[in-house]
């Protein structure tokens, strides 16, 4: 099997009901990361990232609210057994504002990363391990998964066949 063909088959779609529904699918999708893993959450203004990022934050152990990082850009979670960021790039004035909030040292760590609007980080994003696109339909939302790398494919492949790596 190619490199190519093997991408072909990381790829998992799900339509999503209502908000529990998109809940639901973060908490899934918590279960099969392998960190450190980069997760760009994609879909336009409304499309549900942050309601997946909360599930998500859910299925990592996190029991507190979570907070929109619209305005604070990036949000740590001090979990076990790896510390997540929660970023919203939404309002990044400039690509380059990323070096200033750390992104170099969270990348150093076993992190869970995820970003919400990842284009607005330009040159600057380190690179998918696994895109989430989420596409509002008549009530509900169409969420693709796909594996951008090889730990990505893995995860998003156990997400197919459903067995949990995490933590
Ligand atoms: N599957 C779904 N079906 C219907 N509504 C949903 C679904 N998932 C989430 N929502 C609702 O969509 C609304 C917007 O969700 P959310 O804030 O997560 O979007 P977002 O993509 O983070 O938006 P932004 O780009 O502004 O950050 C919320 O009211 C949420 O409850
Ligand atoms: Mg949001």
């Amino acid at each position: 099997m190619t490199d190519a063909s093997h991408a072909n088959c990381a790829n998992f779609q799900q339509y999503l009901l209502d908000e529990q529904a998109t809940l639901e699918l973060g908490q899934r999708l918590a279960a099969v990361l392998i960190a450190p893993v980069v997760i760009y959450l994609c879909g336009d203004l409304g499309a549900g990232k942050t309601t997946l990022s909360r599930g998500l934050l859910r299925g990592l152990g996190h029991r507190g609210s979570v907070k929109s990082p619209t305005y604070t850009i990036v949000e740590p979670y001090d979990l076990q057994p790896s510390p997540v960021y929660h970023f919203d790039l939404y309002r990044l004035g400039d690509p380059s504002e990323l070096e200033y909030l750390g992104l170099r040292d969270y990348l150093g760590q076993s992190a869970v990363l995820i970003f919400e609007w990842p284009e607005r980080g330009g040159a600057h994003m380190p690179a998918a391990d696994i895109r989430v696109q989420l596409t509002p339909t008549d009530t509900g939302r169409d969420a693709v998964i796909e594996g951008q790398s090889e730990r990505g494919f893995a995860c998003v492949q156990s997400l197919d066949i459903g067995i949990d790596h995490y933590p």
